[in-house]
C-alpha cells in the first residue's frame, strides 16, 4: 500500500478560536474535498479549537493542570465529540468515509503494532481514520492530550511519508516577524523561542516540538495554511507548496 499521510486539521482552521463553539463548515469541507480528490492514504487528527480549548479552559484543565472534577472531564470530552461529529458529517458530505476512533482507547485496546495494522486495513477498505485531541488519565490525573502529540504517536506507529499540519498561519514565522521560514531543521526548532499561546496544550510551541520529533524519526513535516486549499492540496500530495517544511 502507498505510504500514509497524517493530516492534522488545526482547531484554528476548523473553528473560529475567537468565538466559543464556532465551527467552520466551509473551511472543513474545502479541505475534506482536497483529501477526497487526492490519491493519498490519509489519517486525520483534529484539534479542539473553540470547542475543546473553550471547554478545557472553563473546566480548568490543560496539558499541565489536571481536572479537579469528574464533570469537567466529561464536559471537555463532550465538546471534542461535538466538534468531531460536525467534522465527520462534513467529511461524509465531501465524499469521504470517516472512521472515527478514540486515540487513547484504540491504542490501549490494540497495542501499537496492532494499531498500525488496523489503521492500514481501514484505509485499504476506503475509510479515512479520524481521531482528535482528548482528555486522558495520566499518573497525575486527567489532562488534555494535544492532537499535535497524537500525530507524533501515530507517526511512530504508521511511519508515514509526511505529516501535514494545517493551521491558521501560512507556515512557521521567523521569530518576532510574519516572515515564513521555507525550510527548518529539528535542531533549529529546538533553538527557537516560541510563545506557548492561548491553547490548553501549548499552542505553536508544542506543535513545533512535535514536528521536530516527527522529522527526527524520518517523515517530513509540512506546515501549511488551512485556508489555502490549493497549498494544502500540494502539501498533501508531497508537491512544493507555500509554507514551511521540516526535515531532519
Ligand atoms: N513562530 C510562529 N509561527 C507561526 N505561528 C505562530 C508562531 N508563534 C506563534 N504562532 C501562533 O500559533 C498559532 C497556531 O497555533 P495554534 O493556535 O495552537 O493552532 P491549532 O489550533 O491549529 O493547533 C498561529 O495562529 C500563530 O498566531
Ligand atoms: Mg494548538
Amino acid at each position: 500500500m502507498a505510504r500514509v499521510v497524517i493530516v492534522k486539521l488545526g482547531g484554528s482552521v476548523i473553528t473560529d478560536k475567537s468565538k466559543p463553539y464556532s465551527y467552520r463548515p466551509d473551511v472543513a469541507s474545502a479541505l475534506a474535498e482536497e483529501i477526497a480528490s487526492s490519491d493519498e492514504k490519509v489519517v486525520v487528527v483534529h484539534g479542539g479549537g473553540s470547542y475543546g480549548h473553550t471547554a478545557a479552559k472553563q473546566q480548568g484543565i490543560s496539558s499541565e493542570d489536571a481536572a479537579t472534577t469528574a464533570a469537567g472531564v466529561s464536559k471537555t470530552r463532550q465538546a471534542m465529540h461535538d466538534l468531531d461529529n460536525l467534522l465527520a458529517r462534513t467529511f461524509m458530505e465531501s465524499r469521504l468515509s470517516p472512521y472515527v476512533f478514540e486515540p487513547f482507547d484504540a491504542a490501549l485496546k490494540a497495542g501499537k503494532a496492532q494499531l498500525g495494522r488496523w489503521l492500514r486495513e481501514l484505509m485499504k477498505q476506503g475509510l479515512t481514520p479520524v481521531t482528535f485531541g482528548d482528555v486522558v488519565l495520566t499518573p497525575s490525573g486527567f489532562k488534555v492530550l494535544s492532537g499535535d502529540l497524537i500525530v507524533l504517536e501515530l507517526a511512530k506507529v504508521l511511519e508515514p511519508d509526511r505529516c501535514v499540519f494545517a493551521m491558521d498561519a501560512d507556515g512557521v514565522y521567523e521569530e518576532g516577524t510574519r516572515v515564513i521560514i521555507p525550510e527548518l531543521k529539528p535542531a533549529k526548532i529546538r533553538k527557537m523561542h516560541v510563545l506557548p499561546g492561548q491553547d490548553a496544550t501549548g499552542g505553536m510551541k508544542l506543535k513545533l516540538d512535535a514536528a521536530a520529533r516527527i522529522a527526527a524519526l524520518g517523515p517530513k513535516v509540512c506546515f501549511v495554511s488551512g485556508y489555502r486549499r490549493n497549498e494544502f492540496s500540494k502539501a498533501l500530495k508531497g508537491l512544493e507548496f507555500y509554507g514551511t517544511t521540516v526535515r531532519a
